[in-house]
């Protein structure tokens, strides 16, 4: 019974220990939306019990070897013990009461993240290989960067053009697969201002790991201000547009306007103009070359230009609308 009673002391002072250590670690990134609090309490729950059944094994095993060890000049062989029916009992009832009662739990969970706020706003998701793109339909805005205005749910509705893909905000907790053919919801609450990504969380392709975009939480007078703005844009024309994507993504800074040299080829007189390429071939500057030109960047070269140099990120950080309005820009430039 002593050995009992030393062993049961060990073990509470091992759990706190453990599980004082697992908190300091800071195993969770900062809780950013409403439903992380359900979630967060689950995981704090789990790390307990994992910090409990670690102690009870490893105080136990680690007791039972320092005190219970062959003595010198000890020969015999241990008790034989045939078996314990209440210990067993013991040992299948509360592991079953404790699965219940986490069931439970989880499954209240499960009920307060997908709690419904009929007032949320709706924004369609669309995932692809490898881009993520945000359509608020209620202001008839496009995105790149998932802007939200803080302590108000937002309903996703979301789309896959090709393969799976997953929406994960890691500071929101919550997950769900994004399908192609087939819409799939999640709401989240943001409750913290502040910069996110949302990463795709389903293996999907060579360029599964680049699949981030950014995710704003500003207030609600930031928010407006901020669609306010959009909608601007998308009031303009497409030469206007085009000409702002252009020093927003960087073309600018290579590619003239003027007919001089930066990095790269000018950009005007270009549009419908023969360009001469590397391989000796000519090639009509058209909507269908300049579009490949600036996703694939190295397949077409200019004659006198080296590749490589043009960064061949554009498919993820640029929408076909905005690949468009450059587009229309360039051809604005004679
Ligand atoms: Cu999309 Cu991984």
């Amino acid at each position: 019974m002593k050995h009992f009673v030393i062993v049961a002391i060990l073990v509470v002072i091992s759990t706190f220990l453990v599980k004082a250590g697992l908190d300091a670690v800071g195993l969770l990134p900062v809780a950013a939306s409403a439903q992380a609090g359900p979630i967060d309490n689950l995981f704090n729950i789990q790390f307990t019990l994992i910090s409990f059944l670690f102690s009870l094994i490893v105080v136990f095993m680690l007791y039972s070897i320092v005190v219970f060890r062959r003595k010198p000049g000890e020969t015999g062989d241990g008790v034989h013990i045939e078996g314990n029916t209440k210990l067993e009992i013991t040992w299948t009832i509360l592991p079953l009461l404790t699965v219940l009662g986490l069931a439970t739990i989880g499954a209240q969970a499960l009920a307060d993240t997908r709690r419904i706020d009929p007032q949320a706003m709706v924004v369609k998701v669309t995932a692809g290989q490898w881009f993520w793109k945000f359509d608020y339909p209620d202001y008839k805005v496009s995105s790149t960067t998932l802007y939200l205005p803080v302590n108000k749910q937002v309903l996703l509705q979301m789309t896959s053009q090709d393969v799976i893909h997953s929406f994960w905000v890691p500071e929101f907790r919550v997950k769900q697969d994004v399908l192609p053919g087939r819409e799939t919801e999640l709401r989240v609450t943001p409750i913290k201002e502040g910069g996110y990504k949302v990463r795709c969380a389903e293996l999907c392709g060579t360029s599964h790991a680049l699949m981030e975009n950014p995710v704003v939480v500003v207030s609600d007078a930031n928010f407006q201000a901020w669609i306010t703005e959009q909608q601007k844009i998308g009031a303009t024309s497409p030469e206007e547009r085009g000409k702002k994507w252009a020093a927003e993504f960087g073309c600018a800074a290579c590619h003239s306007v003027d007919g001089s040299q930066i990095v790269g080829p000018t950009w005007k007189g270009l549009y419908d103009h023969d360009v001469p390429l590397a391989n000796g071939q000519t090639v009509k500057a058209d909507d269908a070359y300049l579009k490949e030109s600036i996703l694939n960047t190295n397949t077409k070269i200019v004659k006198g230009f080296a590749p490589g140099i043009m960064p061949q990120n554009f498919r993820e950080r640029l929408s076909d609308d905005q690949i468009n309005d450059i587009i229309a820009y360039i051809k604005s430039l004679k």
